[in-house]
């Protein structure tokens, strides 16, 4: 499904309203290039998910994990790693599928080789001007 979103809070409630169907386990793969909206959209699953602090971006931990009151999240932040295996080392690909946790991934495309081609939800968000983006969900990678 296609949708266009003209603001950061639109944004971020379309990631609420995708947030609210998640359930326990769920992989959710995040593309667009830098800037897009990754993070932005992730703030809203967080708040579906209960998760009451600030979500920042997991640009330099890698991994940052919250318990919010439905579900954890665990929003990662691949860029900086070169393949799955860099995931395992770090000891962060454990979280990826465990129950009761949401898992977003931003830059999977980095350790696409250790995430299941199924049972994946990916999220493709892309500029169409300047304060707009066009946001098409998906099932399976
Ligand atoms: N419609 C929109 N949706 C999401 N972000 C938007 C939108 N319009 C402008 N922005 C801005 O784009 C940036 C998106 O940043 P961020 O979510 O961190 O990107 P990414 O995680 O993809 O690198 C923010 O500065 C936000 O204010
Ligand atoms: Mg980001």
């Amino acid at each position: 499904m296609k949708f266009v979103c003209v603001s950061e809070e639109e944004t971020k409630s379309l990631g609420e309203k995708f947030g609210a169907g998640l359930r326990g386990g769920s992989i959710v793969l995040l593309s667009g290039e830098l800037g897009a909206g990754k993070t932005v959209f992730t703030k809203g699953i967080a708040k579906a998910l209960g998760v009451k602090e600030s979500v920042l971006s997991p640009t330099f931990t890698v991994m940052n994990e919250y318990d919010g009151e439905k579900m954890r999240l665990c929003h990662f932040d691949a860029y900086r790693l070169r393949c799955g295996d860099d995931a395992v080392e770090a000891g962060l690909a454990d979280y990826i599928g465990e129950k009761n946790t949401v898992c977003v991934i931003e830059w999977f495309e980095n350790i696409a080789d250790i995430l299941p081609a199924r049972g994946v939800k990916q999220v493709r968000i892309s500029y169409s001007g300047e304060n707009e983006r066009e946001i098409e969900i998906s099932d399976d990678k």
